[in-house]
């Protein structure tokens, strides 16, 4: 499954979508927050600005040190929950541990909540009413989606229970009746249960200690491989590609598998979110 290819033609899409709303006057604006120095997230963000900035979506980045205090960043929260003009805010995960991560999302006004990690969203998740859903899982749906993968009466297992990638996926998976397993670090016999599925989502990043190897994957079955291994300087997921494509269905590389399909998804919901802040589908 090329991620790569089916996030530029979702990008090709917003692009005129983006264009058709700045004719109307409504210019897009998604606010990502960076606390402290961590490299990787740096170099996330960046990727943000660039993929907005190629769909006409305006963006601003605010960088406060690692020592930020709760205080200075829930005032900057809400000064982009008042701001009319930003309709996007994207703090970028994870915080330093002296901030208390779930307590600084839930600042964020639910409408713009791009990330879709707010306990309101998740809620509306769980009632089948989603409006903005995490990047991750909307992206590996899209992908299931445009390469027509059967979800419904399937069996997924996903392995991974984080709020951010297993947890909303499960009620995606859910939603479209698939029956879903949630496998973690304290599942025991976790070949047994992914040599039964029909689709397997791996979200581990453990890599040596945790690989999907040919012999955990029924034959044709699909492999959504999220995880990002750095190895010798460069980047692995979960899956042993070269053994496990010689039996999958589709499988997602790493790179140019989900990545690219989360940032799309995040464009997708920035457009989204300035949609409905404007009261009417724009
Ligand atoms: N490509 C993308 O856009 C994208 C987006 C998000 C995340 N990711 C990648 O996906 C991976 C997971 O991200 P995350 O934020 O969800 O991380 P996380 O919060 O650390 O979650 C890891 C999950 O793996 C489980 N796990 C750990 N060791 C295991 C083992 N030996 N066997 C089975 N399960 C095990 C953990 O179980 P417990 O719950 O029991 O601890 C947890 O549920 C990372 O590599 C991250 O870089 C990629």
């Amino acid at each position: 499954m090329d991620g790569r290819a089916v996030a530029a033609e979702i990008k090709d899409g917003l692009k005129s979508r983006v264009q058709s709303m700045k004719e109307k006057g409504v210019e897009p604006l998604l606010a990502t927050i960076l606390v402290g120095n961590d490299q990787a997230s740096k170099l996330y963000v960046g990727n943000k600005h660039k993929a907005a900035q190629e769909v006409g979506i305006s963006s601003q980045n605010h960088e406060l040190p690692a020592n930020t205090d709760e205080q200075t960043l829930t005032l900057l929260l809400e000064e982009l929950n008042n701001d009319r003009r930003v309709n996007g805010i994207l703090l970028q995960m994870p915080l330093p541990s002296a901030l208390d991560a779930m307590k600084m999302i839930e600042k964020i006004n639910p409408q713009k909540d791009v990330d879709g990690l707010t306990s309101a969203n998740m809620g509306r998740l769980f009632y089948n009413q989603a409006s903005l859903v995490p990047c991750t899982p909307l992206g590996i749906m899209t992908l299931l989606h445009r390469y027509n993968v059967r979800i419904k009466g399937s069996n997924a297992v996903i392995i991974n229970r984080s709020s951010l990638v297993g947890k909303p996926l499960l009620h995606l998976l859910l939603a479209e009746d698939a029956t879903v397993t949630s496998c973690h670090s304290k599942t025991t016999d976790i070949p047994r249960i992914t040599s039964h599925a029909d689709i397997i989502v791996s979200a581990v990043g453990r890599r040596p200690q945790f690989v999907v190897t040919a012999d955990m994957v029924k034959e044709g079955a699909t492999v959504i491989d999220v995880a990002m291994n750095r190895i010798n300087g460069g980047w692995v997921g979960d899956v042993d590609f070269a053994q496990v494509s010689k039996k999958a269905s589709h499988i997602t590389p790493v790179p140019g598998g989900v990545g690219p399909m989360t940032i799309a998804m995040l464009l997708e919901n920035t457009v989204r979110a300035t949609a409905m802040q404007r009261g009417a589908d724009q």
